[in-house]
């Protein structure tokens, strides 16, 4: 049967979307089929042509040095640049966070902050779902798809699975919050970089100064790597509590951390590992009801 221009249109549109490139992140749409506009300054490049370079020479392994694109320069920043500037960020979102009063004004500041380049890329923000009052609090990794979509944390395939989770031991999310080490989707879901997480991290701080939870949950290892001062991966941390100094708050806040859901649903042979852990949260709330 003979492919239509649109159905290969639209098999290249499934094919970018399933390699992670589902973000348009310019206002202009490019045609890369279009040939390049002459360049009026640059006379044709008349290199005599080269030899044939042996196979596997010493020279044939080096890597060339770059060239400018003959479609005119491209802007590249320094390296370290980058850092820098989400560095000036980190202490931007100090100063800002330590303003905030509650939580909505967190919120607020939050959605307003421009410095983490991460939003640039992202639809909204993602910053609370559940009860901002509740003294259970959950804290993931990054919003999705669908969480950038919707603006709430967790309520694509692993925030159903986490509602599940905390349905199992008796929650649900009138008695929880929960938030991201990260408020703006990374482009194709990628793990976030640790300046990214530097840049949020104030307002994280300061989110659980605010909410005082009883108990703090970590969900997978880039949350427990973001607020733990540990080396070791979810593997080794998961199950384990610790009290978390909280900036703002005199007694440290007991702190589990777990597998996040989506691990859970690639690896579900872990569930039995999660299961526990819940038992283990379950058992602390427990303990503190009965202590008053
Ligand atoms: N994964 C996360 O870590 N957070 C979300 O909000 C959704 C998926």
């Amino acid at each position: 049967m003979p492919v239509t221009s649109a159905e290969a249109a639209l098999a290249m549109l499934r094919w970018q979307i399933a390699m992670g490139a589902d973000e348009a992140i310019g206002e202009i749409a490019q045609n890369r089929l279009a040939p390049p506009p002459p360049s009026p300054n640059l006379a044709p490049i008349t290199a005599p042509p080269r030899p044939a370079a042996p196979l596997a020479s010493p020279s044939a392994a080096r890597p060339s040095p770059a060239r400018p694109s003959p479609a005119g320069p491209s802007i590249v920043a320094p390296p370290g640049a980058l850092s820098e500037s989400l560095a000036e960020a980190a202490q931007s979102a100090r100063q800002l966070a330590a303003g905030a009063e509650t939580i909505a004004a967190l919120g607020a500041l939050v959605a307003g902050f421009d410095l983490c380049p991460l939003k640039r890329t992202a639809t909204n923000t993602v910053f609370i779902d559940g009860n901002p009052a509740a003294p259970i609090m959950l804290i993931g990794e990054a919003p999705g798809a669908d969480e950038d979509r919707i603006g709430r944390p967790f309520v694509g395939r692993s925030g159903q699975l986490l509602d599940r989770m905390l349905a199992a031991i008796g929650l649900d999310r009138t008695g929880v919050q929960i938030t991201n080490v990260i408020y703006w989707r990374p482009p194709g879901n990628r793990k976030p970089t640790t300046a990214e997480i530097a840049a949020c991290l104030p307002f994280v701080l300061r989110h659980i100064a605010l909410a005082r939870p009883r108990v703090l949950v970590l969900c997978g290892g880039t949350a427990a790597s973001a607020l733990l001062p540990f080396s070791e991966g979810i593997t080794r941390l998961r199950g384990r509590w610790f009290d978390l100094a909280v900036p703002g708050i005199d007694a440290p806040v007991p702190t589990l951390a777990m597998f996040h859901p989506s691990f859970l649903l690639r690896a579900p042979e872990r569930k039995r590992e999660a299961w526990r852990d819940l038992l283990a949260l379950k058992a602390r709330l427990d303990e503190q009801d009965a202590a008053g």
